[in-house]
């Protein structure tokens, strides 16, 4: 009768592997050509080879790349007395690394917690994230501070982000969402107005920004959601949207009286929630709420700087004050601000920095200082200000976006102009009209 031993089935399966795995070299171009797609990429190839293949790689390698990351313990103290009088000091020669979770593979790579020993924090993992990129030969590797006493780590396999153009549209999970790309693990990368009232949109030139707002109008686009646009470029890029806008201001001269017709919108809006006893438009009867109103700007610095003369300087503070007032009474009103700027910071001047504060929702694509990461993420996830600074220039639409605390990198999904073009003649029967701000522009911002 042959009996069964567990040990010897595990050491052959543990000898079998770690054959395949020096051996790959020799095997992995000898396979069908469907395999070795399936092992160089997509699902299955993860699930089938890049998966097992990884697992073996984290836990042969957990305990090197800890000790040299310096993410070890030490059980014995470094001093031991010899004798009555005599105290050595040494280096524990097996110092004890974190305990690894089980991995939990997922369609982009996987996830594993590791349970910290006493006295060890989140940050020094965060930190040594590129050791276990390098070390398991993954795309990229994120660190997650989750509950107390553990980390959590992401690391995806590929790059998800590569094509933006070959994207499916995900739909939109509820009014005022909209899907505007993809996050690394691949899941939809959401703007939600209703949970994040206002968002800041940053990047230096040619990084992204105005990509991100042409898919931003696609998907509100498709909404019963007023979409009212700033474009100071001369409406070179928001104007591609002209007949699904229900207005558009081009340069600082319109965008003073349209910002003066949104806030008095906002008191009416205001005067109706308080004579109905509610505390915002999302709590009144559905066929009295007003339509959502969206007011997106596009380089906001053409608002805030002056250029010197006085006219200029008076419609630059107007301007300041009109955005800031938006942004404080917006939220509960059902109006919200999208601002796109290659730097938003002190030098625009003091209404900056206030508006910016309620501007909770940050997107910092490539930068070129740390400055301007600092004053996009900074204040909300510094771990995140690091990230940004590796975006390449060749990586265009992609961005560093902070989610409930944590951060992620995304990348927009490619709106051509062609598209959006088409699109927002395919969607132009939707546009909500707002009489109260044509009319403030035609008037001059006179609606008192
Ligand atoms: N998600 C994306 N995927 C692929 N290419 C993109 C993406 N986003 C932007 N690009 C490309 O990058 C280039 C610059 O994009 P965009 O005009 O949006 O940048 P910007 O930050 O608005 O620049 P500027 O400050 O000069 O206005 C465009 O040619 C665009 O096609
Ligand atoms: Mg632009």
């Amino acid at each position: 009768m042959i009996i069964l031993r567990w040990d010897w089935v595990f050491w052959a399966v543990g000898v079998v592997v770690a054959f395949a795995l020096m051996s790959q070299w020799w095997w992995q171009p000898r396979l069908p050509v469907w395999m070795q797609r399936a092992a160089k990429g997509g699902p299955w190839g993860w699930y089938l080879f890049g998966y097992p293949v990884t697992v073996v790689r984290m836990v042969a390698t957990w305990r090197r790349l800890c000790t040299t990351a310096d993410l070890t313990v030490v059980r014995r103290p470094r001093y031991t007395m010899i004798g009555k009088d005599q105290m050595v000091r040494g280096t524990s020669v097996r110092p004890l690394p974190p305990r690894l979770g089980l991995p939990m593979v997922t369609a982009t790579g996987l996830t594993v917690r590791v349970h910290l020993h006493p006295g060890q924090t989140p940050k020094q993992f965060i930190m040594n994230a590129e050791v276990f990129t390098h070390g398991w030969r993954v795309h990229s590797v994120r660190v997650l501070s989750v509950r107390r006493g553990e980390v959590l780590i992401i690391a995806t396999a590929r790059n998800p982000l590569a094509d933006s153009s070959a994207w499916g549209r995900f739909p939109a999970p509820r009014l005022l969402a909209a899907v505007v790309g993809r996050t690394e693990d691949g899941s939809p990368w959401v703007f939600d107005f209703r949970s994040v009232p206002h968002w800041l949109i940053a990047g230096a030139t040619q990084s992204g920004k105005s990509t991100l707002l042409a898919s931003l109008v696609t998907e509100l686009g498709a909404q019963p959601v007023a979409l009212v646009a700033i474009d100071c470029k001369g409406g070179m890029e928001l104007g591609l949207f002209g007949r699904r806008l229900s207005a558009l201001a081009t340069s600082r001269e319109e965008a003073v009286p349209l910002l003066s017709g949104i806030l008095s919108e906002l008191q009416d809006r205001m005067a109706a929630c308080r004579s109905a006893g509610v505390r915002s438009v999302w709590d009144l009867p559905e066929h009295e709420r007003p339509v959502p109103i969206v007011v997106i700007v596009d380089e906001v610095a053409e608002l805030y700087l002056s250029g010197g003369s006085l006219l200029g300087r008076k419609d630059a503070v107007e301007c300041s004050t009109l955005l800031l007032r938006i942004g404080q009474l917006g939220a509960a009103l059902g109006v919200h601000l999208v601002i796109a700027a290659q730097r938003f910071g002190s030098e625009l001047g003091p209404g900056a920095t206030a508006l910016r504060a309620q501007l909770a929702g940050r997107v910092c694509h490539r930068v070129n200082d740390e400055m301007t990461a600092e004053m996009v993420l900074g204040d909300l996830s510094p771990d995140a200000v690091v990230v940004a600074q590796t975006i390449t220039e060749t990586e265009k639409g992609v961005a560093v976006t902070t989610v409930g605390g944590a951060w992620m990198r995304a990348r927009s999904s490619l709106v051509s102009p062609a598209d959006a073009r088409r699109w927002a003649e395919h969607n132009s029967g939707r546009t909500p009209v707002l009489p109260g701000l044509s009319r403030a522009m035609t008037s001059g911002g006179d609606t008192a």
